[in-house]
């Protein structure tokens, strides 16, 4: 299957399943948001969550940060992103795909991407339009769904990135792997 096949059926699938999604994976997406947030201080800074679904995780970076981007495929989801989150007015939402991010180099303060990996064909690519976007030396958020990826293979996407690894966090209660990395 080509590359854009997959990605439209993926991108189907979440427009399909979109109703339920919130209901199905708010708690386990909530813990994740938490345990990352207490290795990244995202105060004041103009942050992007790179495949952001409904925007289970906006209420967070839209009370500390300056603004908010979410972008996603799934248009489904980003209707209900708008709808959930529209008390807050710094948060922007785009329909992009995570491989080609409609962004310039460097504008991003600090990057997210909660459960998105699994869903990209090839991984890297996503990572790499993570780090031009982000600036410099700042944070990025990158989880990995544990049923999705055995840890090393993981561990080698992250290191492919050559980004640093800040942290790496593999706690049972969450279904994903967290690592933290510098752009
Ligand atoms: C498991 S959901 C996670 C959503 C959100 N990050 C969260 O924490 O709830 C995966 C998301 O990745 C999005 N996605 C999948 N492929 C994508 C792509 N190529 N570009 C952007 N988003 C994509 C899906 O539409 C879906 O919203």
């Amino acid at each position: 299957m080509t590359t854009w096949r997959v990605k439209r059926n993926i991108m189907k699938r979440y427009d399909i399943t979109a109703k339920i999604y919130d209901e199905r994976y708010f708690e386990e997406q909530n813990r994740k948001y938490q345990r990352a947030l207490k290795d990244v201080n995202i105060e004041g800074l103009v942050v992007l969550d790179m495949g952001c679904g409904s925007g289970l995780f906006f209420s967070y970076p839209a009370k500390q940060a300056e603004i908010v981007v979410g972008i996603d495929v799934s248009h489904e989801l980003l209707l209900r992103a708008k709808k959930q989150n529209k008390q807050f007015k710094n948060v922007f939402l785009v329909q992009a795909d995570a491989d080609h991010l409609p962004f310039r180099d460097c504008c991003f303060g600090a990057g997210f991407a909660f459960t998105v990996l699994q869903n990209i064909p090839n991984p890297a690519i996503a990572m790499a339009e993570l780090r031009r976007t982000v600036k410099t030396n700042n944070k990025i958020v990158v989880t990995g769904l544990k049923k999705a990826f055995a840890i090393n293979k993981f561990i080698d996407i992250l290191e492919q990135t050559t980004m640093q690894i800040i942290s790496f966090i593999d706690e049972e209660n969450l279904n994903c792997y967290i690592a933290v990395l510098t752009a």
